[in-house]
């Protein structure tokens, strides 16, 4: 498994952002699988933000995850934001979702972040694994959200 900047594997964008809208398009009510793929084009660049990263096994996209400026209203003060972090199912247990963050966390450091951010609803155990310390929790549409940090 390697994982890319996505923006060098642009045949991968309609796969990933068609894994985004399924997995996380319940979050926002307006989304659309048209409008997933429309943010995720914005994600193509190689420095700066906001960027995405694809994890490949062979030529075939397995996970991906990125680093955006802002991902929760509730908190606008807080940037950047790890977001949209994926492995296929039959792929997961194997290390990759933490290779991937890694590769975010890397970006995030060589980019000159101090500290980056994230929510979660339900894997906040993951994340503190990772390294991930909770700051606060939001409540969002009545759902209760991990927000957490780390320094990259
Ligand atoms: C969360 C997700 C990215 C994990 O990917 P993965 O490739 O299975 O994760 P890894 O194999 O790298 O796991 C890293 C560590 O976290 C642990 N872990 C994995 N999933 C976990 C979970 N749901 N809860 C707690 N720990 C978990 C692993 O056991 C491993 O621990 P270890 O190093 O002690 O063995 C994957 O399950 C996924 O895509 N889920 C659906 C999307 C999602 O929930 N994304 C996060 C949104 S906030």
């Amino acid at each position: 498994m390697e994982v890319k900047l996505l923006v060098d594997c642009p045949d991968a964008v309609p796969t990933v952002s068609g894994w985004l809208f399924e997995q996380f398009g319940y979050l926002d009510p307006s989304a659309t699988r048209e409008r997933a793929e429309v943010r995720v084009r914005t994600r193509l660049n190689a420095t700066g933000l906001p960027v995405a990263f694809v994890a490949l096994q062979g030529d075939t996209p397995i996970g991906t995850a990125s680093l955006v400026e802002s991902d929760l209203e509730e908190c606008p003060e807080l940037s950047p934001w790890l977001a949209g972090v994926f492995v296929l199912s039959q792929h997961r247990g194997l290390g990759y979702g933490a290779q991937i963050i890694n590769a975010v966390v890397d970006h995030s450091r060589r980019n000159g972040f101090k500290k980056i951010y994230l929510f979660t609803p339900n894997k906040q155990v993951f994340f503190e694994k990772l390294g991930w310390l909770q700051s606060h929790r939001v409540l969002r549409r009545g759902v209760s959200l991990s927000v957490m940090e780390r320094a990259p």
